[in-house]
């Protein structure tokens, strides 16, 4: 059952850190991660409970403190932002257990379609907003993790193993001219966030664009030429070395660089190109020769493991252009998996947006020209989220998500 994975894969995620450190603020820019611990079940009774079925709040303090992260832009704001002490764990514990009661016998019990009770439970929103929200944590919080010191994390051996191995394929692809379906028709996906709607075409012309992301060997050279350091690498004495989830490493060479939007922008006027749009992105991603569109770079199929480096397969990157079954029909590889794709798109409105029931300020509390769309998704984004219109975004100064990049000629 979709709720009690996620909330397994919660309580995984928080055995990471040695319980000292649960009061831990990796990112100055973010809570600490023990405001996740309470925010994640508070939003899940708080939208579906609450909001949804008309339940009392079982602690309106807590319901208040964990309601919403925060998404300053200097650490100084968020330091003035901040809750200056955090409930004991063990009661923040108590919280998310009774929470998880009234959720399961809300999803055993209750009609959660049914829309003339609320306008929350429109075509079950929130029941996927939850679902959806907490996959969506799970990538936030292991960002952060990835943060800590590695003394502040019990070790989870091997899952950042060492590979490095050639692409299987190099250069660029020439995308003709023609149309990108962007967005959703609202009767078209069971669930989307009110960003990814509603559908309409863009027109793009033609381009070429790399088959493979950027990776550490090629941004390497552009170190070497004046280039800033990525922020997941550690200058060495004898080199520069790659700092993994759990442990640093030799920097790999074939793995695709994680890098700000606007790092990626500064390596691709370097290579006298530039980032690809949203729309661009699409063609690639989704096009075909023939001219028609797909679901996904693959195809229709639903998303799997040999498609792509996504859904938790690890917690780090593999090397770029080993996954032939997930490329394009164009030939680009990695679309999906192995790291978001920062575009050159301003976070902006679709026409006919409108802010969603259940979450009116998700989206558009970030329409401000300070953030820009990422697309595709990480190794630790889950498959429930990878489908064409599902849009991401960061300011292009934001250093920890997972993203890649790729550079286009037209
Ligand atoms: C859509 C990933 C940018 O992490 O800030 C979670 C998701 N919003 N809770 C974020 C989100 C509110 C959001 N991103
Ligand atoms: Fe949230």
């Amino acid at each position: 059952m979709w709720y009690l994975t996620n909330r397994n894969r919660t309580t995984e995620i928080f055995a990471i850190p040695e319980p000292a450190a649960y009061y831990d603020r990796p990112i100055g820019l973010r809570n600490p991660i023990a405001f996740y611990d309470g925010h994640i079940p508070n939003f899940s009774y708080l939208k579906l409970n609450r909001e949804g079925l008309g339940a009392p709040a079982i602690d309106a303090g807590f319901e208040k403190l964990f309601e919403r992260g925060i998404d300053p832009e200097s650490e100084r704001e968020a330091a003035a932002l901040g809750n200056a002490s955090w409930p004991d764990r063990h009661r923040i514990a108590g919280y998310g257990a009774a929470v998880d009661a009234a959720v399961l016998q809300a999803f055993a019990k209750a009609d959660l379609t049914d829309a003339s009770a609320s306008p929350s439970l429109d075509r079950a929103e929130a029941a996927y907003n939850i679902l959806e929200h907490e996959e969506m944590h799970h990538e936030t919080l292991l960002y952060m993790m990835h943060r800590m010191p590695s003394d502040r994390k019990r070790s989870r051996g091997r899952t950042g193993a060492f590979v490095e191995r050639a692409p299987l394929a190099t250069g660029s692809a020439a995308i003709p001219a023609g149309t990108a379906t962007l967005g959703a028709r609202r009767d078209a996906i069971r669930f989307g966030w009110d960003n990814e709607f509603d559908e309409h075409r863009v027109e793009v012309g033609a381009f070429e664009i790399d088959v493979n992301n950027v990776t550490n060997g090629e941004w390497l050279a552009f170190v070497h030429a004046g280039g800033p350091v990525p922020s997941f690498w550690l200058a060495r004495e004898d080199g520069f070395r790659l700092v993994g989830m759990f442990e640093e490493m030799p920097l790999p060479l074939t793995w695709p660089v994680y890098v700000t939007q606007a790092q990626a922008s500064a390596y691709a006027a370097w290579r006298g190109s530039r980032l690809p749009t949203e729309a661009e992105y699409h063609r690639a991603a989704f096009g075909t020769p023939e001219g028609t569109e797909r679901a996904h770079p693959w195809g229709d199929r639903a998303p799997t493991s040999s498609l792509g480096n996504f859904d938790f397969k690890r917690f780090d990157p593999e090397p770029v252009g080993q996954y032939s079954a997930g490329a394009s029909a164009f030939g680009v590889y990695d679309l999906v998996g192995n790291g978001w794709e920062w575009t050159s798109t301003v976070w902006a409105p679709f026409d006919g947006f409108s802010p969603m029931v259940t979450y009116p300020v998700y989206s558009k509390d970030f329409f401000d020209g300070q953030h820009y769309v990422i697309k595709g998704a990480s190794p630790v984004t889950s498959r429930n989220l990878v489908r064409r219109s599902l849009r991401n975004w960061f300011r292009p100064e934001y250093p920890y998500v997972y993203a890649t990049f790729r550079t286009v000629r037209s």
